[in-house]
């Protein structure tokens, strides 16, 4: 059976500031979804935050980038939007750029990951949602999955994995994507895929079945909008088990959290740390980022499931290890690396206080 599984999201308010969403916006997204249900447009669907944004999880027969779909979340988005600006959430419709939908979401704000795929006998997805981090925060994570033989033993001892995966890298500030073989190309490829806030990985192919593995959001806010609006906060789908790596192998890399960017005003580097559903809210310092995943069996489109993949104590020392990544971190302040270098800063003041101060500065 054939099915499409797609997970749009967007920030359109937070409760309270940046941290959360309310409930009550929730309620109002179920209450917009559920008729799609009954016309038969979706065959199941399943509505979660991550921090302030607001997730979309739906699955159809549409295929990719079907105009009703992205127009069924758009609508969803607006009408949020409304409840968000009755209760002055904050930052009321941030992520949506546009005042109109012109028939696909992409370029309009939100974020977007989708996959078709020929549902197995047993179809396992595991879908990532991060708050406070932008695209490229997948790289390392994916590449571990399906390139690492330390993370992915599958890679190593499992014969319909032993071929490896392909990696399709896309150029977000130009536009351009290539595609790389892992294992012989990994070296070239850690080269792009290493510089996250530029290279963001989309998606991943079994190599000898071609099959969709994994796909990412990879907007980028403030390259489509040209100013501040937030970091993308993305999503990432992965199939897992058979071919694909096994549920531990594709929650593993999250076991030793990794620096991203995002955090305050989308301007710092912090931990990505992997808690359950109810702890994606990011305080301290409006962060550090978060990470959740949302484990689900697919039975002919239905959405078996939630699990909530990181509430299992064996994350706990992630969680430890994040929080103190996350003081040293912090012990720089306004200091690189916890801040960005200036060109991948969301916010700044630099050529307001350069005009300024551009008479003072003398040759040397
Ligand atoms: C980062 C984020 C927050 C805000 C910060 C300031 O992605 O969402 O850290 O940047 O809270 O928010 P504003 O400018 O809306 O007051
Ligand atoms: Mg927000
Ligand atoms: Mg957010």
């Amino acid at each position: 059976m054939i099915i499409t599984l797609s997970v749009i999201k967007a920030d359109i308010g937070g409760y309270v500031g940046h941290s959360s969403s309310h409930p009550r916006v929730l309620e109002r997204a179920k209450e917009c979804i559920e008729p799609a249900l009954a016309s038969g447009l979706l065959i199941d669907y399943h509505i979660t935050r991550c921090g302030d944004d607001l997730e979309l999880i739906m699955t159809h027969q549409e295929g990719e980038e079907s105009e009703r779909i992205h127009k069924l979340a758009w609508d969803t988005f607006i009408e949020c939007t409304q409840v968000a600006r009755e209760l002055k959430l904050h930052g009321v419709g941030q992520d949506l750029l546009s005042d109109t939908f012109s028939g696909n979401v992409k370029g309009m704000g939100p974020g977007v990951a989708e996959m078709e795929i020929d549902e197995r006998a047993a179809e396992t997805i595991i879908i990532f949602m991060a708050d406070k981090t932008a695209a490229g925060g997948w790289n390392l994570p994916l590449y571990k999955m399906f390139a690492d033989p330390f993370n992915t033993i599958g890679l190593v001892i499992a014969s319909n994995m032993h071929s490896g995966f392909s990696f399709e890298v896309h150029d977000v500030k130009e536009s351009k994507r290539i595609t790389f073989d892992a294992p012989e190309e990994i070296y070239d490829m850690l080269v792009f895929i290493g510089a996250p806030g530029r290279y963001a990985v989309k998606a991943v192919y079994h190599r000898e079945t071609k099959e969709i593995a994994a796909v990412s959001s990879t907007q980028r806010l403030s390259l489509i909008a040209g100013r501040y609006v937030g970091k993308d906060d993305p999503v990432c789908i992965v199939r897992s088990q058979g071919q694909f790596p096994a549920v531990g192998e594709v929650l593993e890399p999250f076991a030793t959290p990794h620096l991203v960017q995002g955090w305050m005003r989308g301007s710092h580097h912090g931990p990505l740390m992997p808690v359950p559903f109810h702890q994606a809210n990011p305080s301290r310092f409006d962060g550090p980022p978060r990470v959740i995943a949302a484990g689900f069996q697919l039975s002919s489109g239905k959405l078996v499931g939630p699990r909530d993949m990181f509430d299992d104590p064996a994350f706990d020392p992630a969680r430890r290890q994040a929080n103190e990544m996350a003081d040293f971190m912090r012990r720089h302040g306004p200091f690189e690396p916890h801040r960005l270098p200036l060109e991948d800063m969301e916010y700044t003041t630099m050529p307001h206080v350069m005009k300024k101060l551009e008479e003072r500065f003398v040759a040397i």
